[in-house]
């Protein structure tokens, strides 16, 4: 029993080592940013028109909680903090 949970252990702090952003991002914004619904993650060229259009990731957070379009208020994560939605946006507008 004892491997087990060591392995558990392990892989939890892996999921949190992540970070936020990526945890929201592939649980919640994926499903389109990742499939081209969306603008792709970390397709600079689609995200910085928005950045510039809306004053950058704090406007883009003000847009992303309202719903634009086809993306959902708060891109269906109606649990998420802003602070984790700012950190899924900046995850997708910011190159690997
Ligand atoms: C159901 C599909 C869908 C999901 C899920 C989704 N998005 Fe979107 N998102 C879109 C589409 C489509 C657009 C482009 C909207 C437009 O400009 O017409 C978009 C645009 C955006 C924008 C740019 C808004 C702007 O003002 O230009 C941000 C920021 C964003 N999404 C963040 C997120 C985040 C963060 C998540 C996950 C928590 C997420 N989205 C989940 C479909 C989705």
């Amino acid at each position: 029993m004892k491997p087990l949970s060591i392995a558990l252990g392990l892989c939890l702090s892996g999921a949190v080592m992540a970070g936020d952003g990526e945890v929201v991002y592939n649980q919640y914004c994926v499903a389109c940013h990742g499939t081209g619904v969306g603008p792709m993650a970390h397709d600079q060229a689609a995200w910085q028109p928005r950045l510039d259009a809306k004053g950058g990731v704090e406007g883009l957070l003000e847009s992303a909680k309202a719903g634009v379009n086809a993306m959902p208020p708060k891109g269906g994560c109606v649990d998420c903090s802003d602070e984790q939605l700012r950190d899924a946006i900046v995850f997708m507008t910011t190159s690997k």
